[in-house]
């Protein structure tokens, strides 16, 4: 049975970075499910048979971390028959032996409900809003307001909503350095099995 580390939060909560290192560590398929949504925003045109037709290749181009294809994506991520498109994909990728690390916002709750372990992570909309615009090179007080546009919109939609899963451990990123988030995921992970 491989194992399965579903890891969610709001953007920029430092998820991405310890899913990957995760990965790294425990030598696990790593799956940014949010770059499916954001390959989707960026191909214009219909959301939902860009959904049904996305291919490796559209998750390669340069532009999906930018704030405005993070938006475009939140935005085609509200629309069921998109999310629906995309969930076979994501499950399939769960099963890589000897074990999977999905960061995203349904992974826990729709994707991977049976996951080994599940991490919620989060920290304060100011130093999320900090590490994106040192990271993007952007203005930080703008930053912060689309952060929590798209934030809002996460959590308010009907189908997939962002939340931790009953049984998520929450870890709270705001006071600590990456070394130190990583240590304790790889900790909870131990404690886990995995
Ligand atoms: O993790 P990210 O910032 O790259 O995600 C971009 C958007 O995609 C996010 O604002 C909402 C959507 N998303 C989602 O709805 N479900 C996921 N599992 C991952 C991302």
């Amino acid at each position: 049975m491989p194992f399965t580390i579903a890891i969610d939060g709001p953007a920029a909560s430092g998820k991405g970075t310890i899913a990957r290192a995760l990965a790294g560590h425990f030598g696990f398929a790593h799956l940014d499910t949010g770059l499916l949504y954001r390959a989707v925003g960026a191909k214009g045109g219909d959301p939902i048979a860009a959904a049904r037709n996305l291919s490796t290749t559209d998750l390669d181009r340069r532009d999906l971390r930018s704030a405005e294809a993070g938006q475009a994506a939140s935005r085609v991520a509200a629309i069921p028959e998109v999310r629906a498109a995309l969930i076979e994909f994501q499950r399939r990728f769960a099963e890589a032996e000897p074990g999977a690390v999905l960061d995203g916002r349904d992974i826990g709750t729709v994707i991977c409900p049976e996951a080994d372990l599940k991490l919620y992570v989060t920290a304060s909309d100011d130093v999320r809003a900090r590490r994106r615009a040192l990271e993007l090179g952007a203005d930080e007080a703008k930053i912060l307001l689309e952060l929590r546009e798209r934030d809002a919109r996460d959590a308010a939609r009907d189908v997939a909503p962002m939340r931790p899963a009953e049984d998520a451990v929450l870890l709270d990123t705001s006071a600590l350095a990456i070394d130190e988030a990583v240590q304790i995921a790889i900790g909870l992970v131990r404690r886990a099995g995995g």
